[in-house]
């Protein structure tokens, strides 16, 4: 197949006058990959034909095909009504029950086909084979007890702080069985970033687990409910109840007590409800199935409010066409259920399917990076699917691993990050032995589903870029005038989409005016209209279109630093830094990172009277894992004496994370301060050389990505 190498030079379009909003890109345009002719024999989207019944004149009707993969209690009376611009609502009229959809309607088939397979970390621990039956009798117990000892109705909103574990599906699964909206907490963030999302979404009720295995140990979780509930009703929200999980039933591994007439074992509640069903409640296919939080601009976590019928049939259609899933296969999504990609590419699309869906509790490279290879040989697992993170993370530590074990992979799916060639090549040659079809699926939570990728029986894989559109999704490039980025020009602008799709939230809850003005306020063209074509959506990812038509995307253009695939707010970060009672300003910046793509920095300045020292560093780096968790755990604090900053006394962030990046800090001269940057300069890369972290020379796209940091400023 051809390569397309028309794309201009770096001089050539700097020449041509970009402005910063445009920022150039020149990379070398990669070979295409054919898909195997294996996949392609048995894929389902291997019909060319699929491409024009998604054309864009069939728009909205298209997305029926999707529709119709569910089962219906009533089905809708319009596909697409915007009479309430840009608040979409998809499938009008129609009813269905998510948890009968993913479970009910395959017990008679598939009943004692396995549902869920899940494998403990401790390696010599047995793996859980749950078939579709039993995930049935367990999520009714557990709805039985939500409904009767909890009394959870309709609409009402439970929060979940729970790790890689079956109750987490199964809780899930509960509530959508009762119509009540699950707000999963990702496990992995502290109690207080819990409870500032339990009040968010004023829950009087947390379900968690007593602990759970990360990397050898037994980590103690239910503390954390204790810190979260704190959080919640410092801002007036009371948690009327705790359900804990135990991890192994019977035993308590907690250091935190059980409260009494507040806490309750949720085994030892169970027995009460033991063979109990829960009639399913027919919901309005705009009902809200669950909220999931993520950062943004401002410190305030959003919640992305997603909706049954529209989410639910989204999920479906595109995990039955990339990532090709058939009832028969073993997947396996290697992500994290409390993120987005876990919610609908773990539980609702794949269960949907009445597939085999994978999930394992602990780190990828537990006890060696040859686990996940070992999983895959021992499951017979034929779809896999992870992120450049954890790609990164395997080949650096056992680059030759996959080759040792006896599994194949029909296809894999990388998400969540760009990811380099030469990553990508690895992934394709030696994870998937060479005969896999791979996707680069582009999307984020607010979406519910892929928005780039390529159909993976159709279409060639070209490394580094996710592919064209996904069908029924029509994208443009804009730059800051909204003029359209024309494709092949080697401009890059603000990735958008022009038309609604099933999948996209429905709001942010409890704000929407947030929701407009974040997502749509930007390039919509009448306020007025009705009509959906003049309400394009913004991603808040900057994109570049080759001639052939793949996006690739360069990353966020706000103020969110994605560390290895998971989304940090720059003012959650600061604001976390200036609890420290000596910080008076904080900045967060990205830095390149080999591993984890970026990781993040923060730069503090202190209050009159007090000294730098590595105990406020320390107090800093501990405030951010206290208020966030440990994944944004800075990587350095530097104290500074001031910030750089503009006339206006704004912190301009691009130039600390050049230097932090010992990349290009650009120009300097319309500071208040200027004579601050050498200094910072000469202390921060001074001491990093000291620590032993060298330099490297960073991409041309790297540069580009750091010099426009901070750039909403
Ligand atoms: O910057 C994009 C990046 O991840 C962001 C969305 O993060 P989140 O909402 O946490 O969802 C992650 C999983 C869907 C995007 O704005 N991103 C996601 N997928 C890709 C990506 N960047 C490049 N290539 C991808 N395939």
């Amino acid at each position: 197949m051809a390569t397309n190498n028309d794309a201009p030079s770096a001089a050539e379009v700097a020449q041509a006058g970009v402005s910063e909003a445009q920022i150039a890109v020149h990379w070398r345009e990669e070979e295409y990959y054919p898909p195997p002719p294996a996949f392609v024999a048995q894929a389902n989207a291997n019909d060319p034909a699929i491409l024009e019944r998604f054309s864009e004149d069939r728009f909205p009707d298209c997305f029926t095909e999707y529709a119709e993969m569910l089962t219906w209690d009533r089905k809708w009376d319009q596909v697409l009504d915007t009479s309430d611009p840009p608040f979409w609502k998809w499938w009008v009229g129609g009813r269905l029950n998510a948890c009968v959809n993913c479970v009910d309607r395959h017990l008679q088939e598939r009943g004692d086909e396995n549902a869920l397979i899940w494998v403990p970390e401790p390696e010599d621990a047995e793996t859980r084979y749950i078939t579709y039956a039993e995930l049935h009798r367990r999520i009714n117990e557990f709805a039985a007890l939500l409904r009767d000892f909890v009394g959870a109705k309709t609409g009402d909103r439970i929060t979940f702080h729970l790790p890689m574990v079956p109750d987490l599906p199964v809780s899930m699964l509960a509530c959508a069985r009762l119509g009540v909206i699950h707000s999963q907490v990702f496990g992995g963030f502290s109690g207080t970033a819990c409870g500032h999302r339990i009040a968010d979404s004023k829950s009087k009720i947390l379900v968690t687990i007593d602990s759970y295995y990360r990397n050898g140990q037994l980590l103690d979780h239910k503390k954390h409910a204790d810190e979260a509930i704190a959080a919640a009703q410092a801002e007036g929200v009371e948690v009327e109840k705790v359900l804990v999980w135990r991890r192994i039933p019977g035993e308590y591994h907690s250091d935190s007590p059980m409260v009494e007439g507040r806490d309750f074992f949720i085994d030892e509640l169970l027995d009460g409800y033991r063979g109990q069903t829960v009639e399913p409640v027919s919901m309005p296919a705009e009902a809200p199935l669950f909220l999931m939080y993520t950062s943004g601009t401002t410190g305030r976590p959003k919640g992305a409010q997603h909706s049954t019928g529209g989410y639910l049939s989204y999920v479906t259609g595109t995990s039955k066409y990339y990532q090709d899933i058939h009832p028969t296969d073993t997947y396996w999504c290697f992500a994290d259920i409390g993120w987005i990609t876990g919610h609908s590419y773990i539980v609702y699309g794949p269960l949907s399917l009445g597939t085999t869906s994978v999930m394992y509790e602990g780190v990828p490279t537990y006890p060696d990076a040859g686990r996940p290879w070992r999983i895959a040989e021992k499951l017979g697992v034929n779809i896999f699917h992870t992120a450049p993170t954890t790609i990164r993370m395997l080949r650096k530590l056992g680059p030759d691993e996959p080759a040792k074990y006896d599994y194949h992979f029909k296809h894999m799916t990388t998400v969540g990050e760009p990811i380099e060639p030469d990553v990508w090549r690895w992934y394709y040659e030696v994870v998937g032995k060479g005969q896999a079809a791979i996707v680069d699926t582009w999307w984020q939570t607010e979406n519910g589903g892929f928005l780039g990728s390529t159909l993976p029986g159709l279409q060639p894989m070209k490394p580094g870029s996710c592919g064209p559109a996904v069908l029924g999704v029509f994208p443009v490039i804009y730059d800051e005038n909204a003029q359209e980025i024309p494709k092949g020009s080697g401009k890059a602008g603000n990735m958008c989409i022009r038309n609604p799709w099933p999948g996209i939230f429905q709001t942010v809850w409890g704000q929407p005016e947030r929701f407009v003005e974040t997502y749509y306020a930007k390039y919509c063209k009448n306020t007025d209209s009705k009509d959906w074509r003049d309400w394009p959506y913004f991603s808040g990812d900057g994109a570049v279109q080759a001639a052939d038509g793949y996006f690739r995307i360069l990353g966020r253009v706000d103020d969110v630093i994605n560390v290895a695939g998971h989304r940090l707010g720059t003012k959650e970060l600061e604001s976390a830094a200036i609890t420290v009672d000596e910080v008076a300003e904080a900045a967060a910046v990205p830095v390149i990172d080999e591993l984890r793509g970026k990781i993040v920095e923060m730069y503090v300045s202190l209050k009159p009277g007090n000294e730098a020292s590595a105990a406020v560093e320390q107090k800093v780096a501990d405030a951010i894992d206290r208020e966030i968790g440990k994944i944004a755990r800075p990587k350095n604090v530097w104290i500074v004496s001031d910030m750089p900053k503009t006339r206006s006394g704004k912190i301009m962030r691009r130039v600390i994370a050049g230097i932090s990046n010992f990349s290009d800090v650009g120009d300097v001269t319309t500071l208040a301060n200027p004579e601050i940057v050498d200094e910072i300069r000469h202390y921060v890369q001074h001491e990093k050389l000291e620590r032993g972290e060298t330099p490297r020379e960073l991409s041309e796209q790297e540069k580009q990505e750091i010099a426009a940091y901070g750039h909403a400023d």
